[in-house]
């Protein structure tokens, strides 16, 4: 009893405003989120509190645009719960260590500049939005009705395909959805070792999800085998335009290291899961959403000029409010492109 009064009401934290269970619990943090509701959640938390609430109690969620960017740009390091556990290492999306994610950077070199993407831009068209063209056409002519969400999420799907794997997945023009179904397996498995880290040791025990894990280890593996492959055939390889080529040609500015095995693995499984629901999400239903955690530094920190954070506590970033501000937005519920 002692314990959950202190964490109501005699730590840094006691000052935020929020629901009082929240201060002792994050067992609503968890419901919400599991439940897929987190950002909902957010933003009527916010909507009552401000921008900034107690969502559980070590984590405040902050919706204030200033700040998030002061948390985003700044030395706040990404929340433990970014550390997979599902792929051989660390990567530049999910690594906690800053340093890493640095050289990561350098060595991807230009991989996301403007320039390296226009010599992108045939490919993508090619295998991403002529073929989606193409098959909505088809369906029109039948008579059906083309379906946004699918369409789309094949479209992000097979773009990354070629540009990742060296080969578009189908997904549009034979409806193969084994890659979809795969990614989204790996990402359960990485979520339940999440919550329960010790079943880590027992992912054995979830046969379809890693099936789908060793399947997509291999994928990547088979990817790069060919393309070194090819590149050994001098006489018929001429550089490809893609990511697979940037991450085989990587280099560590300093003593010219190439990428290990192992990281380009990472790298690629890590990829396909960040550029495809996003992409496919962001042309369906242009909303921010997810949960972005990020850990305070070991000299605390103080958020919107008055609230202590200490570096036990975890800031969500909950965007979903901040891009429904009324102090920012005069009708935030309302969708008004002009
Ligand atoms: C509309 C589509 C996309 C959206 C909305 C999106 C959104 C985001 C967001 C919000 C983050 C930061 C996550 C965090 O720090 O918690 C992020 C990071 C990242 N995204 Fe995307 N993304 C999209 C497409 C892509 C694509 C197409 C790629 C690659 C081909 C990609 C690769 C990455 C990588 C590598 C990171 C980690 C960057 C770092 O931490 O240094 N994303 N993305």
């Amino acid at each position: 009893m002692g314990f959950l009064l202190k964490r109501a009401f005699f730590t840094p934290l006691s000052k935020i405003p929020g629901p009082f269970l929240n201060s002792v619990s994050n067992l609503p943090l968890c419901y919400y989120t599991v439940c897929g509701n987190y950002h909902t959640y957010t933003i009527s938390l916010h909507a009552k509190y401000g921008s900034i609430v107690r969502i559980g109690y070590n984590q405040i969620s902050l919706a204030n645009g200033s700040e998030l960017r002061r948390v985003l740009a700044t030395h706040f390091p990404k929340g433990k719960v970014y550390e997979t556990n599902v792929l051989p290492e660390q990567t530049t999306f999910t690594t906690t260590n800053p340093e890493l994610n640095k050289t990561r950077r350098r060595q991807m070199g230009n991989t996301y500049s403007m320039d390296n993407m226009r010599t992108m831009e045939d490919t993508i068209l090619e295998y991403g939005v002529l073929t989606l063209i193409g098959c909505w056409d088809a369906e029109i002519e039948k008579g059906a009705a083309v379906n946004c969400f699918c369409g789309f999420s094949g479209l992000a799907f097979d773009i990354i395909g070629v540009l990742i794997y060296g080969k578009s997945f189908d997904v549009l023009r034979l409806n193969n959805m084994t890659i979809i179904d795969n990614i989204h397996k790996l990402m359960v498995l990485s979520s339940i070792v999440t919550i329960l880290p010790v079943l880590g040791r027992f992912t054995w025990l979830f046969k379809d999800l890693s099936a789908a894990r060793y399947q997509l280890l291999n994928m990547a593996h088979m990817a790069i085998m060919q393309r070194k492959d090819n590149m050994c055939e001098k006489a018929v390889f001429s550089p490809h335009a893609d990511i697979l080529q940037k991450l085989v040609d990587a280099r560590s500015p300093g003593d010219g290291q190439t990428l290990s095995y192992n990281t380009m693995i990472a790298e690629i499984n890590m990829l396909l899961a960040a550029a495809t629901d996003t992409t496919s999400n962001a042309l369906s239903c242009p909303a921010a959403s997810g949960l972005f955690l990020r850990s305070v530094p070991t000299e605390g920190a103080i958020l919107c000029g008055q609230y202590q954070i200490l570096s036990t506590a975890e800031i969500c970033l909950s965007l979903a409010a901040s891009h429904r501000d009324p102090t920012v937005w005069p009708n935030p519920n309302v969708f008004d492109p002009e």
